[in-house]
């Protein structure tokens, strides 16, 4: 870690000198019409109101039993919160919107093949859809609270159904992301003892449609042999009665959903009253080391931050056409695609594909059909559309009154491209940082109340207390701009609970490191280390710098340099890989890959078999800009391989001293391989 630290605090250092930006204010149309323009919110949420303050947003939700502690922290960093309180999630996102919502439309489903319908669905539609879905695990699949199902599913509608439908039960979701391979399925179905695959034949991405089934097939074999037997596999279809794949189907273990719910039409679930404090899903994301760590959520507390959130950050209300153009297999779409929109009755958009297709102006043609005025998306996607067509949405007559941009650092040059190009200038922007550790934003304007500004997330959203540590436990000065690792000094209801199954992880990753006192049972003692460097500006916003840790942020995913290296030496002539992160204009990040080869190898396939390795492993996400074959790894003494220097080199930066490594001359003519 201390390794990579170098890099970014390099980074970090040269971002200091990055000029101050102009701010902008919100409009006063936006403002009139906020839901929170009230800046003693933050008196509200102050740190001596804490953590009672948080009632305000768990008041957002339906509750069967209250509270009677709304934080324990006796046990640290094991926080609970709204403990003795009983709530359902589903209850919360459909049954308690009937009354005044009825017809109005929850989800609306945008298919990429633009000659097929949008298909929307009511809250009245989508209640008796959770509602069959939900007999059906509970009586074909044999699912109840607690236990676990893997959705390895696209973005499809039955996706946050079949989340609604196990939140119904009290059953803990695992959605793994439509992209990844059957390898990563596999691995995230046996670390979660999931007995149910949830999946489906095929979706369209970028124009084709995309064979998906056999992926479970291949899940389940890796599953298998890390000692978890899927009994069941519940195939949704693309098309209602047509199979699409050519994957074949396996006699008692595979069903295809529409087929089995025939004998569930009409069928009503009772929600089941969950403790606060039960987990509602896990979400697994790539850390510094080893395995992917499932994220561990709870219900209330998730509920509570991602609701009060939604109100007041996405400004989200029952009359808007939100549109969120994360998957729904990251936290992005958990978070602000289902439960937080959902919860506050509003119509949520969902597209299938890619936002380039057919053309550029797919996205701004969705956004003119369907009135959306609050849309979502990740610097990534921004630069993607700026590139393809800078103009294009002056063409489409649609009127955005909000905006967010999420993922990963955003220029302030494609800052003002969103702002006034996308947004028309009239757009509320907000800059949200988070994780899916954390369930829910931490810092972004209020953008009622805040004034934006380019490249810089904002101050912490209330009740959030940020703290910029050194790395030796110092806290950084505030407002001067120097660079540290930025912690959160409190626990907040949105935070996750554990990595499943691991304790020891949870709290080494991220408490271990500024813990000031191993036995302190006084929560002060224990700041969340977030992994990102940022520094704090006089005016008190926060600039996220970058991960501090091996990984790599690619287009907003997080991806673990450990985990592409582990692909790389499935490939039997690798001897030795390593991963960088490599500066993109589109992606942010990319990987980098290094590879030495075992002695008398022939090195011609190496590179297509390792590009082929890290898709089977992870998925084309984590695909490579350019594996290098190279004589040897750059080395300390002590035999570690030097990343920073293979990181400078792919990125054209200055490497430094190397005169004590072990062996300098290759760092030369690794150089001149990779810049010519
Ligand atoms: O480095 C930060 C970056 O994304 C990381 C979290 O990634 P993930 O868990 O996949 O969650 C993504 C959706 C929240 C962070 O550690 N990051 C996230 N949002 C921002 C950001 N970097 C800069 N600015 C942001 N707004």
């Amino acid at each position: 870690m201390a390794e990579n630290l170098n890099l970014d605090v390099s980074e970090a250092q040269i971002a200091v000198h990055w000029q101050e930006e102009q701010v902008f204010p919100p409009s006063a149309q936006f403002i009139a019409q906020a839901n929170m323009t009230d800046p003693r919110i933050f008196e509200r949420f102050s740190e001596d109101k804490f953590p009672e303050c948080y009632k305000e947003y768990a008041d957002l939700l339906t509750w069967y039993r209250y509270w009677h502690t709304t934080l324990d922290a006796s046990d640290p960093p094991f926080w609970k919160w709204f403990l003795g309180a009983e709530i359902n999630a589903s209850y919360n996102c459909v049954d308690r919107h009937l009354d005044k919502y009825k017809n109005k439309a929850a989800l609306i489903w945008v298919p990429e093949p633009e000659d097929e319908p949008h298909v929307t669905l009511t809250y009245q539609e989508l209640y008796v859809r959770v509602n069959e879905v939900a007999a059906l695990l509970r009586d074909f699949a044999g699912l109840k609270a607690g236990d676990r199902v893997t959705l390895h599913l696209p973005m499809v509608l039955e996706l946050p159904i079949t989340m609604l439908a196990c939140a119904r039960l009290g059953v803990i979701h695992s959605v793994v992301f439509g992209g990844f391979s059957a390898k990563a399925c596999g691995e995230r179905i046996a670390d979660s003892g999931s007995e149910v695959l949830v999946t489906m034949d095929g979706y369209y991405r970028g124009g084709k449609l995309l064979e998906h089934k056999a992926k479970s097939d291949g899940a389940i074999e890796v599953a298998a042999k890390e000692g978890q037997t899927v009994d069941k596999v519940l195939i949704w279809r693309r098309y209602r009665g047509k199979y699409v794949s050519q994957a074949p189907i396996v006699e008692g273990r595979d069903y295809f959903v529409d087929d089995v719910l025939r004998d569930y039409v009409g069928e009503r679930v009772d929600p089941v009253p969950m403790p606060a404090e039960a987990p509602l899903f896990l979400m697994y994301t790539s850390g510094t080391t080893g395995s992917p760590k499932g994220c561990q959520h709870s219900t209330g507390g998730y509920m509570a931050y991602v609701a009060g959130t939604s109100k007041y950050v996405q400004d989200i209300q029952p009359d808007d056409v939100y549109w969120c153009m994360a998957d729904i297999g990251w936290i992005t779409g958990h978070s602000y695609i289902v439960y937080g929109p959902l919860s506050l009755a509003a119509t949520s958009v969902m597209y299938e594909g890619v936002p380039t297709c057919p053309d550029a102006g797919r996205a701004w043609r969705i956004a003119e059909q369907l009135s959306v005025d609050i849309f979502h998306t990740a610097p990534t996607t921004i630069r993607m559309l700026r590139k393809a067509d800078p103009d294009g949405p002056s063409r489409y007559d649609y009127q955005f009154k909000h905006m967010t941009t999420v993922g990963e650092p955003i220029e302030p040059e494609v800052w003002r491209w969103y702002y006034y190009v996308v947004g028309k200038g009239k757009a509320a922007i907000v800059d949200t940082w988070w994780q899916t550790e954390t369930g829910g934003f931490l810092c972004s304007t209020m953008p009622a109340i805040h004034p934006m500004k380019p490249g810089s997330t904002g101050p912490a959203v209330p009740g959030i207390y940020p703290v910029i540590y050194d790395e030796d436990g110092n806290e950084v000065e505030r407002g001067h701009g120097r660079a540290g690792n930025i912690c959160i000094r409190n626990p907040w209801p949105g935070a996750f609970q554990t990595v499943w199954g691991d304790r020891d992880r949870y709290v080494s990753t991220y408490y271990a490191k500024y813990c000031k006192d191993r036995n302190s049972t006084d929560w002060r003692d224990w700041p969340y280390f977030t992994g990102d460097a940022a520094m704090e500006a006089a005016d008190g916003y926060y600039r996220i710098l970058g991960r501090v840790d091996d990984v790599i942020n690619v287009a907003g995913h997080r991806l673990g340099t450990k985990e592409i290296e582990s692909a790389c030496l499935d490939v039997p002539e690798v001897a030795e890989a390593a991963v960088v992160p490599l500066a993109d204009p589109i992606k942010g990040r990319v990987p980098d890959v290094y590879v030495s080869l075992q002695p008398d190898c022939d090195p011609t396939q190496v590179r297509a078999a390792v590009v082929r390795s890290i898709e089977i492993s992870i998925g084309k996400i984590a695909r490579p800009k350019h594996v290098y074959v190279v004589p040897d790894m750059p080395k300390t003494r002590s035999g570690k391989i030097m990343r920073r220097v293979l990181a400078a080199i792919s990125n054209g930066r200055d490497i430094g001293d190397v005169t004590t490594l072990a062996n300098p001359s290759v760092v030369s003519e690794i150089r001149d391989m990779v810049q010519g």
